[in-house]
């Protein structure tokens, strides 16, 4: 295993505007291509650690290193450059409706200024890979609940990111469809990507057994796996 950590994250301290601890003092390191799922409760913290690691939220204490970034001391051109090279998904997708899938995987690629040439081929393989090459031209709104989670992970993996955040990604979706969305991620993973992961579905854990992480009240109480 690469003795450098991707998240090397020791006694981190959230605090949001309103005064709220988040996150108490967490320590933990996540190294290169592992699969990591986040569990607690809701209000635990998952979010919030979620959002710190790709630079939305400071860390009012504590040492954050992602990337080699440090994200207390970095300056905004290199978090902005850290989380180019972060693919992020949510429970509520965030699809552009008016846009057509390829638009929504390929807009992300112009704001990086992804070459033309090479753009559409990006964007082929990465609704093969969620097998949705058929919805290429299709509105969101025309697809089910799991297939506009799979456009919104064929979005973030085709950045070809070297890490993924997934923030209850099958939230909203079946046990089936959940299992399926699930897959894709470990499969990203599989190919050399670093993904994380927070669910509240404890089913998951089982059918895809990895490492766990568990939050309670801002802070880590398990790390297994
Ligand atoms: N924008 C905010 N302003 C103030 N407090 C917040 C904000 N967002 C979250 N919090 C608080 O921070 C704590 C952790 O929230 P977080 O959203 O990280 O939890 P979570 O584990 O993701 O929960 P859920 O499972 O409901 O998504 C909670 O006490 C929450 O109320
Ligand atoms: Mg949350």
């Amino acid at each position: 295993m690469d003795p450098t950590p991707l998240i090397d994250m020791q006694q981190v301290l959230t605090r949001y505007p309103s005064g709220r601890i988040a996150l108490g003092g967490v320590t933990l390191r996540i190294h290169r291509g592992e699969f990591v799922f986040v569990v607690g409760e809701s209000g635990a913290g998952k979010s919030t650690l979620l959002s710190l690691l790709y630079g939305a939220l400071p860390a009012a204490s504590g040492h954050l290193t992602v990337a080699g970034v440090d994200l207390r001391t970095a300056k905004s051109r290199a978090v902005r450059a850290l989380r180019r090279q972060c693919g992020v998904i949510f429970q509520d997708h965030r699809l552009l409706f008016r846009r057509t899938v390829f638009e929504n995987i390929a807009l992300p690629l112009q704001v990086q200024r992804h070459p033309k040439a090479r753009m559409v081929g990006r964007v082929e393989a990465a609704l093969a890979f969620v097998g949705l090459s058929d919805a290429i031209w299709s509105y969101p709104d025309t697809l089910s609940g799991g297939e506009q989670q799979r456009v919104a992970i064929a979005r973030a993996m085709a950045r070809q990111p070297k890490l993924i955040l997934a923030d209850e990604p099958t939230g909203n979706l079946d046990y089936d469809t959940a299992l399926q969305v699930t897959r894709y991620l470990v499969e990203l993973q599989r190919k050399g990507s670093t993904v994380i992961m927070a669910t509240h579905d404890l089913q998951l854990l089982e059918a895809f057994p990895s490492r766990v992480i568990t939050l309670h009240a801002g802070a880590v109480v398990e790390d297994r796996g």
